[in-house]
C-alpha cells in the first residue's frame, strides 16, 4: 500500500515517518521546498526526540520519500493523508480550512480511482464533507472514499505515542475507508489500542472534545491549586488524592503556569467559535480559556510581588521558555506572556531553554540569552520556573542561590521540593502550597 502525507508539519512528518516504520511506502510531501531538500539530506527541521534516527533508518530502508512533486506524488497513491496546518482565523477563532481545501482541490485532479483521502489535521466538524464535495465537484467520474484519522501525538514524545496510542479513531463513510485504516494500523496491537470505527463527524469532533476536555482538566486543577494557596493545602496531595478515583485519573493534574502549544489554545479557541456559531455555546470551554490567559498574567504578578515593592532594575533569571519540555515550540507558550510582563515592570529578564532560544528569540525582545541555569541565575533577584525540564530538576539549590543576587524562587511547576529549598537559603514560592523558606 502507497501513502502520500501532504504537509509535513508536526503531525504530517511524525505520521509519514512512523507509517515508513510499519513498512508502507510514503512519500512525503511540501510546497516548501527548502525543507523538502533539508529533508531529503536527513535534517529535522522540528525538535522531537528519536525523530531523526527513524527518519533516517526509513529513508535508508527506500520506504520513506520527501517531495514537492504533489501531482507524482497523489496519483500513485493508494491512500493520501491531508496533514495540513488548520490556524486560529483572526477575527473570530474558527479554524482557518484554506489549506485543507487547496491541498482537497489539488488531490482530486491528481489522484486515482478508489483512492482514499484521510483527513489527518484537526479541521472542525463537517470538514470531511466538505473535502468529499470538493473532489466530486472536480472529478465527478472518480470513485474515491473519504475517512477522518485525527491525531493524538504529544509533542515531545510524538513516535511514542504514534507507535502506542491509547486508541486510534477512525471516521469513515464506507468499507473501503475502514479496511484502509485497518490495514494502516494492524502493525500496532489493536488489543491494546482499539481502534475506534465511527462515522466522519464523529471522529471529528472526538479530537476536538479531546482536548478541550484536557485543556480544562488543567484549567480546573490550576483554580484548585489556587484555593488551596488560600487554606494553606497543597495541590499535588489533592490531585493525588482525586486522581485515584479511576472516574477522574491522575494524569494532566499538574498545576501549573497555564496550558500552552500549538494545540490546546488553538483547539479550544476553534471548537468554542464553532458551538456559539452553531447555537449550542460551550461555556465551560469559554470559560476555561478565560481562566488559562489570566492565569498567565497572574503567574507574571505572582513574580513580581516576589520581589517586593521595587520591581524597576531588578534582574529575574527565567528557567525555560519551551510551552513544556522536550520541545523547542513556543508557542502561546507562557513565558510569552510572562516574560514581557516582567519587562514592563522593569525588570531585566535572563533567560535560558535547552533547545527553545531559537524560536523564542525573535519573540521577545530584550532578554539576556544565557548558555545555562546558573548562567542565567547570575546576579539575579528571583528565579521563575517555566517550563520543567529535567535540567533544572537537578540543579544544585546551594550553587544556585550562590549565583544569586537575592533568593525568591517561583516554582511554577513544583520541581523543587520546598524544604529542600529552604535548606539551601532559598525562598520557595510554588504553585498551590505554602511558601517555604524565610521570606
Ligand atoms: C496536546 C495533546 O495532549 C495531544 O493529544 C494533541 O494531539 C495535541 O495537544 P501537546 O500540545 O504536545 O499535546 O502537549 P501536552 O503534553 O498535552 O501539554 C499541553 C499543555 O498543557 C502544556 O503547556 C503543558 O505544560 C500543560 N499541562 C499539561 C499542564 O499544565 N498540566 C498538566 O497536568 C498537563
Amino acid at each position: 500500500m502507497k501513502i502520500s502525507m501532504i504537509g509535513t508539519g508536526y503531525v504530517g512528518l511524525v505520521s509519514g515517518v512512523c507509517f515508513a516504520e510499519f513498512g508502507f511506502d510514503v512519500t512525503c510531501v511540501d510546497i516548501d521546498a527548502a525543507k523538502i531538500e533539508r529533508l531529503n539530506r536527513l535534517e529535522v527541521p522540528i525538535y522531537e526526540p528519536g525523530l531523526d534516527e527513524v527518519l533516517a533508518r526509513n529513508h535508508a530502508a527506500g520506504r520513506l520519500t520527501f517531495t514537492t512533486d504533489f501531482d507524482a506524488a497523489v496519483a500513485s497513491s493508494d491512500v493520501v493523508f491531508i496533514a495540513v496546518g488548520t490556524p486560529s482565523r483572526r477575527g473570530d477563532g474558527e479554524a482557518d480550512l484554506t489549506y485543507v481545501f487547496d491541498a482537497a482541490r489539488r488531490i482530486a485532479r491528481a489522484m486515482k480511482p478508489g483512492a482514499v483521502v484521510v483527513i489527518k489535521s484537526t479541521v472542525v466538524v463537517g470538514t470531511c464533507r466538505k473535502v468529499k464535495e470538493i473532489i466530486a465537484a472536480e472529478r465527478p467520474d472518480v470513485d474515491f472514499s473519504i475517512a477522518s484519522n485525527p491525531e493524538f501525538l504529544r509533542e515531545g514524545s510524538a513516535i511514542e505515542d504514534f507507535m502506542r496510542p491509547d486508541r486510534v479513531i477512525a471516521g469513515v463513510e464506507d468499507e473501503r475507508g475502514e479496511a484502509a485504516l485497518r490495514r494502516l494500523y494492524r502493525p500496532l496491537n489493536l488489543r491494546e489500542a482499539p481502534l475506534v470505527v465511527s462515522s466522519l463527524e464523529n471522529a471529528e469532533l472526538t479530537k476536538y472534545a479531546a482536548n478541550a476536555f484536557l485543556a480544562m482538566k488543567i484549567t480546573f486543577i490550576n483554580e484548585i491549586a489556587d484555593l488551596c494557596e488560600k487554606v494553606g493545602g497543597d495541590v499535588q496531595r489533592v490531585a493525588t488524592g482525586i486522581g485515584l478515583d479511576n472516574r477522574i485519573g491522575s494524569k494532566f493534574l499538574h498545576a501549573g503556569p497555564g496550558y500552552g502549544g500549538s494545540c490546546f489554545p488553538k483547539d479550544t479557541t476553534a471548537i468554542a467559535a464553532t458551538a456559539r456559531k452553531l447555537g449550542a455555546p460551550l461555556r465551560l470551554i469559554e470559560t476555561t480559556i478565560e481562566v488559562n490567559e489570566a492565569r498567565k498574567k497572574a503567574m507574571a504578578q505572582r513574580v513580581l510581588a516576589a520581589l517586593g515593592p521595587q520591581t524597576a532594575g531588578r534582574i529575574v533569571a527565567v528557567f525555560g521558555v519551551a510551552f513544556k519540555p522536550n520541545t523547542d515550540d513556543v508557542r502561546d507558550a507562557p513565558s510569552l506572556v510572562i516574560i514581557p510582563e516582567l519587562q514592563k515592570a522593569g525588570v531585566t529578564v535572563r533567560a535560558h531553554d535547552p533547545e527553545g532560544r531559537a524560536q523564542a528569540e525573535p519573540l521577545l525582545p530584550g532578554v539576556v540569552w544565557c548558555e545555562g541555569p546558573y548562567e542565567a541565575a547570575e546576579g539575579a533577584d528571583a528565579v521563575a520556573v517555566l517550563t520543567e525540564w529535567n535540567v533544572y530538576r537537578g540543579l544544585d539549590l546551594g550553587k544556585l542561590k550562590e549565583c544569586m543576587a537575592g533568593r525568591m524562587v517561583v516554582d511554577m511547576r513544583n520541581i523543587y521540593r520546598p524544604e529542600e529549598a529552604a535548606a539551601a537559603g532559598l525562598r520557595h514560592i510554588g504553585i498551590g502550597k505554602p511558601p517555604a523558606g524565610d521570606a
